[in-house]
């Protein structure tokens, strides 16, 4: 395991996903937590960046325990400048900042640049940096502006970079990171699904033991698939997954979701058609958050009445001899990856709360159950990898995010059945669409808007007055900002003819060519 310890950089994540690529497992934690607590011994740490300077009263500094680990460490930017900092160096406030790429020399032979030239192409963010060197350090790499780019100790394995190996614009971050983390660390690449997976399984049972029983809600969408399919392999039919038609899912979603689980996957499900109860009470809402609000409060509502059922059931069994092997519901499966993880454990700084993990409140509560959550560690795209080993359809493995609300934040204004049912089936099409195209991989998420407006138009000889449907196409990394997709002028004449045609109640159809920000990717 490599520890990366996070100064509150906003690229910290990052460097956990070049670590894990290398095939290392590696955990981030807060730069400030004590040492003496780790439950694991560290091959190698990594001390990330910050938006603070480390001179500055009240600037996140590292546990002294640290450096007493004996094990190589990495500072990255204000990692370097902690290390600097620390070691009998001087950091300042520097008249030049430095943003953007820049080129380094590398002055000494250095088991962090093996492989590379003399000379590297890197991403440089900094306002500060070091003015004299810490002790007993000498410098490897430096640029016209930064004379200390690059340093090291070797005999106190403390190495320092000004610039930032995490992001693609330093082109060859990789090789460095990999020269620190495989080279001179010595950490395996021994980090991949298959194991993964064996492991994890493995995990499940002994933590579950031979009797309990796990319940678990799915939406059909890759995570919640996944950690329900690594579920039913470690316990089989002790565990229960439960879909809730809310009424809002795309069309025909539910009937796929509930064959792919149980027939192609296996699972113990149970569908509960709750379409007209969650329908009923969003008649006459057009606020988006009151929309959110029902959806999300019925959902608890109707997911936390099943498992009273399940576990009634299982109680009579138990009573009358029959339950063979099953014990109590003991646990609540939960789809939590990594980044939610990191969201809760990252630095923020002395003002900060830390974000707690929504789960399903009341069931939680009422039945004292445990969290199970066995994607905790993944980031999204190893859950696709292990959703291709374990055979799940490239479909799904691939989708598009869809949001909890669903259909209902994408009928503008009122949701009613028969304006669910036109968002739908112009969906459908869209999508239909895209995929012919081939574009569906590279767009992030695409869907289609129920506009609540109404146009004129004209059909044969006779005046129309109907609604508009908007279609919305993204791409992103993080769906935190998003480009709208330039949709082929073809492809785009094709959806709008096929839904015009097609889904009645429309006459228009328009492309949004809104950026996030100052737009969301969703309408509502
Ligand atoms: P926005 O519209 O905020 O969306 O740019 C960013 C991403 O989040 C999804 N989204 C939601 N997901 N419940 C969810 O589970 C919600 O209420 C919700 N609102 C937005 C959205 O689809 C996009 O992927």
């Amino acid at each position: 395991t490599i520890l990366i310890l996070d100064f509150g950089s906003q690229l910290t994540h990052l460097i956990a996903r070049r670590v894990r690529e290398l095939g290392v497992y590696c955990e981030l934690l807060a730069c400030n937590i004590n040492i003496t607590d780790l439950k694991f011994k560290p091959k190698g740490v990594i001390l990330s960046g910050s938006p603070y300077s480390v001179y500055e009263k009240g600037s996140p500094h590292v546990d002294p325990e640290v450096w007493k680990l004996n094990v190589p460490i990495l500072g990255i930017c204000y990692g370097l400048q902690e290390i600097a900092f620390t070691h009998g160096g001087a950091v300042e406030c520097h008249d030049k900042k430095e943003f953007g790429h820049a080129d380094i020399k590398i002055v000494e032979e250095s088991k962090l640049f093996e492989g590379i030239s003399t000379s590297m192409q890197v991403w440089m963010s900094h306002g500060d940096q070091i003015t004299k060197l810490p002790t007993d350090f000498r410098v490897v790499a430096n640029t016209d502006t930064a004379p200390f780019a690059a340093v090291e100790n070797v005999t106190e394995k403390i190495y320092g970079i000004q610039f930032h190996p995490e992001v693609t614009h330093t082109a060859l971050g990789k090789v460095l990171l990999k020269n620190f983390v495989v080279g001179i660390c010595g950490a395996k690449g021994n980090w991949t699904m298959e194991s993964f997976v064996d492991k994890e399984i493995e995990r499940i049972r002994v933590m579950v033991g031979p009797t309990a029983q796990v319940i678990g809600a799915v939406s059909g969408g890759v995570d919640s698939t996944i950690a329900a399919s690594i579920m039913s392999k470690a316990i089989g039919s002790r565990f229960h997954a439960v879909l809730v038609d809310n009424g809002v899912m795309r069309l025909n979603e539910c009937n796929e979701v509930k064959k792919r689980l149980t027939e192609k996957l296996g699972i113990n499900l149970t569908v509960i058609d709750a379409a007209d109860l969650f329908l009923g009470r969003l008649k006459g809402v057009s606020d988006p958050e009151k929309k959110r609000k029902i959806i999300g409060n019925t959902f608890i509502e109707v997911f936390e009445k099943e498992g009273e059922r399940i576990e009634l059931e299982i109680e009579e069994d138990i009573k009358k001899g029959t339950s063979g092997n099953r014990g109590k519901i003991e646990f609540l499966l939960q789809g939590t990856l990594y980044p939610d993880v990191i969201e809760s454990v990252s630095f923020k700084g002395p003002s900060a709360t830390i974000k707690t993990h929504h789960n399903v409140g009341g069931l939680l509560e009422n039945m004292k159950l445990k969290l199970i959550e066995p994607l905790r560690e993944l980031f999204k795209d190893e859950v696709r990898a292990i959703g291709t080993l374990m055979n799940i359809d490239e479909e799904l493995v691939w989708r598009h995010p869809f949001p909890g609300p669903g259909i209902a934040i994408r009928v503008l204004g009122e949701v009613t059945p028969t304006q669910v049912e036109i968002a739908r089936k112009a969906d459908y099409i869209y999508i239909e669409e895209i995929r012919k195209a081939g574009l569906y991989r590279q767009i992030s998420q695409a869907y289609a808007a129920l506009l609540p407006v109404k146009a004129v138009g004209v059909m044969g000889d006779a005046r129309t007055y109907e609604q508009v449907i908007a279609l919305r196409a993204v791409t992103t990394t993080d769906f935190m900002t998003a480009d709208w997709f330039p949709m082929p002028y073809e492809i785009l004449k094709k959806i709008s003819n096929r839904i015009i045609n097609e889904v009645r109640g429309v006459n228009r159809v328009v492309y949004d060519i809104s950026s996030k920000p100052p737009a969301t990717i969703e309408w509502e």
